[in-house]
Parts: structure tokens; C-alpha cells; sequence
């Protein structure tokens, strides 16, 4: 069982940009503490950060095998079970990155540090919200952990 933990355009920056929106906690403080809390919680966790819509469009064809940078270790035996990813902006934008998750039909948490629904009206609409197994905003940098256990949880009662 294992997890893939997406992280999309600016989110490199968390712990410096905005903080009052987004909080003090860094990138790596956050992929620290999930690969700590996976770790507890018996499953294995991939991160993945990227500024690049392609990039991480390759990123979730290589957990099926496909695309340019396609993996033995991402092909079964290591499959991906649960995407949790913050596609940052590319929420409110990419038909390309919906596409991707629905290509290779693994289940995935949609994941936002701030209440996009309390900010300018353009956040509100997300191209993921519809085909994601849970949706999680303005919780801050603990959404993230929430959406770990969850996950973990998901995946035990998948029986997988
Ligand atoms: C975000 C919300 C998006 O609207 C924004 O473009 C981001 C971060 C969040 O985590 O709150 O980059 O996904």
C-alpha cells in the first residue's frame, strides 16, 4: 500500500508565501512529517513537487507505468494506491491534470492548505472536486496529515 503526495505550482514557496493565507509550515517540514506519520501508520509514501503541469501530468501516468519517466518500481508490486495531491492554481485550470488522474483510476484526495471557498471567486471552481474521493481545504498545513490518515484508512477498508 502505498501513497503519492502531490504537490503543484508555488507550493515549493509554503513557509514564505503569504503566510497569513498559508501559514509558516515549510514543504519539507510538511513531506517530513508525512513520511513520519506513513511510516506509523504501516504504508509506504512517494512525494512529488513540481512547478511544471507536464511534470506532474508524468508524474501520475509513471504510477501506471506510462509516460516518459515510467518506473519498475511504480508498475505493480509498488502500485500506487491513493494520490493525495495540491494542485495549487492548476486546480482551477488543468483539464490536463484531470485527465491524467483519470487515466490511471487510482482514488485521490483533493488537497488545499487555505479555504479556497473564502478567497477570490475563481478558487471556488476546482477540475478535480468532482472525480476526488474527499475533498479538504482551510485546514492548513494539518489537512495534509488529515489526508494521510485518511487515506491509510481508505486503503485498509479497500483491503488492499
Ligand atoms: C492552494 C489554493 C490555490 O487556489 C492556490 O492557487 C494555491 C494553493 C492551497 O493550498 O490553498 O497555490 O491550492
Amino acid at each position: 500500500r502505498r501513497i503519492l503526495l502531490i504537490n503543484g505550482p508555488n507550493l515549493n514557496l509554503l513557509g514564505k508565501r503569504e503566510p497569513h493565507i498559508y501559514g509558516s509550515t515549510t514543504l519539507e517540514d510538511i513531506e517530513t512529517q508525512a513520511r513520519q506519520q506513513a511510516h506509523e501508520l504501516g504504508v509506504e509514501i512517494d512525494t512529488f513537487q513540481s512547478n511544471h503541469e507536464g511534470a506532474i501530468v508524468d508524474r501520475i501516468q509513471e504510477t501506471a507505468g506510462w509516460g516518459p519517466n515510467a518506473r519498475e518500481t511504480d508498475t505493480l508490486g509498488k502500485r500506487v494506491s491513493a494520490i493525495i495531491i495540491n494542485a495549487g492554481a492548476l486546480t482551477h485550470t488543468s483539464v490536463a491534470v484531470r485527465d491524467a488522474l483519470a487515466a490511471v483510476a487510482i482514488p485521490f484526495v483533493e488537497l488545499h492548505v487555505s479555504n479556497v471557498h473564502a478567497r477570490e471567486t475563481f478558487r471556488a471552481h476546482s477540475y478535480l472536486s468532482d472525480k476526488a474521493v474527499a475533498v479538504i481545504c482551510g485546514m492548513g498545513a494539518y489537512g495534509y496529515s488529515a489526508a494521510i490518515e485518511f487515506a491509510a484508512k481508505y486503503l485498509k477498508i479497500d483491503g488492499e
